[in-house]
């Protein structure tokens, strides 16, 4: 049920009776401030000026002819022509009834399933996955998940960096290292200090440097040995991604990866095909696009280049490519990229062109939803305390045992439980953290607020979990198998049903926008219009009655069924104590 527009096409109808032109829009929201209602109809004024008519006798007129029947208490004009809807408790009271029987679970209407493709986390399998990768990764798989929920088809592409010159001495320091008898896993355990070996070797042995140069020439040719190991450094790195998101409860699989070297064979028709189609030329030896589209401010072109002097394909050849085929093999409707903000201009230079070559339907959404920078506590970006690039899994580990730190405080639970637990609260205060940060905006990555109990933080929104679970636990109450009459009668019973009910305007808002903190502030005001509740109105007290006893525990059920579906769009897992 999306209330707003329920009300919104109420209100349409309402002003077409009145002869109001289809193309005003009613303009229904929520109310942002107490005493003006629960939704607001704001296209009164509009529809006025337009008409040259007084705004608030057309509200009044819009108003007489609005059929809410019982769905409202009171409909009143308020300023210069606002309509204020108040619900009412019965209407809200049988809707949180009607959703209860299904629990938030099936919001999957969508009538027009969109096949969107998702392109999130892909790093480069050179290096192991550092900070720089968590944010791609976690807002990318929230996205994933959210369209999912709607009932979209959705595939994610881990687009890997697995292409490319440095391979060349990576797999000459990983035969070297397995002729010595090292296995490939061992060998690159440390994918980091491998690395470093590697270049250092690179830089520093003129034979070593020739034949890292002569295997990416093989490599390239198809060479059967150099791609065989090519192939098990490429293994052992994807292994490393893939205990990394487990540990971060992210959905990404194996089958997801489709990295840089899947589009080696379409890299030259494409350049050819630019330049058949005339918009790549010749410059200086390289192959390159100018995009007027995308000019400066002085008219000059924006360059592309697609192919280089020496003959190699370059980044944005190999974003077309892929393009291509999620327009063409994945009939993508709408493509999404989760990649840091300073790609900005590589993807709107890849959109502009694949759409100008038609590689890729006008109609086709291509979308970059850029992110800013996780920064450290001085404001720069985060590092380790000697400069160094913060690995991924160090930062989990950490998280989980300071998580443990704080969760072994309750003397109730067993090790086991409380090592669980920590699990839980720790990767869920490090995704919420990031989350429910506007994503655009750098953002500073901080320890103790992650991990405090107080405030818009996962570790709060799990107690609050927890909080309605410990109720049916006091109550030994099955929270699953309840079910009782839902009446309404406090305000805080009206504006906690109210809050819930518009879980799904929330989290349509979040597939169009793909702005998670969106769904984060939903659930931190959901969570604290329970413990208002909570306070106020008493559940298991004794000489409660009945009835409001269950109509009680069945609020606090739809509470609990929205901030676990809520917090597993996010990634976030929920346990029933803490
Ligand atoms: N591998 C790139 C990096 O680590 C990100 C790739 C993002 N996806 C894309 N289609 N360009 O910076």
């Amino acid at each position: 049920m999306n209330i707003r527009a329920f009300l919104n096409d109420r209100v349409r109808n309402a002003m077409s009776d009145v002869g109001i032109p289809a193309d005003y829009s009613p303009n229904v929201s929520i109310s942002k401030k107490e005493g003006f209602g629960d939704y607001q109809a704001n296209g009164a004024m509009a529809a006025a000026k337009a008409l040259k008519s007084n705004p608030r006798d057309i509200a009044q007129s819009i108003v007489g002819s609005l059929e809410l029947g019982q769905i409202a208490e009171t409909v009143e004009i308020a300023g210069p022509g606002f309509i204020n809807i108040h619900l009412s408790n019965d209407w809200l009271a049988q809707q949180l009834q009607e959703i209860s029987a299904e629990i938030q679970k099936s919001t999957a209407t969508e009538e027009e399933p969109h096949n969107v493709v998702i392109d999130y986390s892909s790093p480069n399998l050179a290096k192991e996955m550092h900070v720089g990768h968590l944010r791609s990764t976690i807002i990318g798989d929230a996205i994933a998940r959210v369209l999912e929920f709607l009932g979209h088809n959705v595939v994610r592409q881990n687009h890997v960096g697995d292409w490319g010159t440095q391979f060349g001495m990576l797999i000459t320091e990983l035969e070297e290292q397995m002729q010595s008898g090292d296995a490939a896993e061992f060998a690159l355990q440390d994918l980091e200090g491998f690395y470093q070996q590697a270049k250092k070797r690179f830089d520093d042995d003129p034979e070593f440097a020739n034949t890292a140069r002569e295997y990416v020439v093989k490599l390239q040719s198809g060479d059967p040995k150099v791609l065989k190991l090519w192939e098990q450094f490429k293994s052992v790195s994807l292994h490393h991604s893939e205990e990394i998101y487990k540990k971060l409860n992210v959905t990404l699989t194996p089958q997801d990866v489709r990295g840089e070297s899947a589009y080696n064979d379409q890299l030259k028709p494409i350049v050819d095909y630019l330049k058949e189609e005339g918009l790549a030329v010749e410059d200086d030896g390289a192959t390159v696009v100018f995009l007027q589209e995308l000019a400066d401010k002085n008219g000059t072109p924006s360059p592309v280049i697609v192919q280089k002097k020496d003959g190699g394909y370059l980044y944005a050849t190999t974003d077309l490519a892929a393009l291509k085929y999620r327009a063409e093999e994945l009939d993508a409707d709408r493509v999404l990229y989760f990649i840091d903000a300073r790609q900005s201009l590589h993807m709107q230079q890849v959109f502009t062109l694949a759409h100008k070559a038609k590689l890729v339907d006008e109609w086709t959404s291509l979308e970059h939803h850029a992110f800013g920078t996780m920064m450290g506590k001085d404001g720069k970006p985060f590092k380790t305390r000697d400069g160094g690039t913060v690995k991924l899994a160090a930062l989990l580990d950490e998280a989980i045992e300071r998580a443990h730190a704080i969760v072994k405080e309750n003397q109730d639970l067993t090790e086991e439980e409380s090592l669980n637990i920590a699990q839980k609260v720790g990767i869920g205060a490090v995704k919420y953290a990031d989350l429910s940060k506007t994503r655009t905006n750098d953002y500073i990555f901080n320890w103790d607020s992650m991990l405090s109990f107080e405030g818009n933080t996962g570790p709060y929104m799990q107690y609050a979990y927890t909080r309605v679970r410990s109720v049916f636990r006091k109550a030994e109450i099955d929270m699953a198998d309840f079910n009782a009459e839902i009446k309404i009668e406090a305000p805080q019973e009206k504006a906690l049903a109210l809050k819930t009910l518009q879980f799904s305007e929330v989290v349509e808002q979040v597939a169009n926008d793909a702005y998670p903190h969106v769904l984060c502030n939903y659930l931190y005001d959901l969570a604290s219009l329970f413990m208002s509740f909570y306070e106020a109105c008493p559940i298991l007290k004794e000489g409660t009655e009945e009835d409001v006893k269950n109509s009680r525990l069945m609020i606090s059920k739809a509470v609990a069924t929205t901030l676990e579906t809520g917090l597993d769009l996010l990634g976030i897992e929920v346990m029933e104590k803490m």
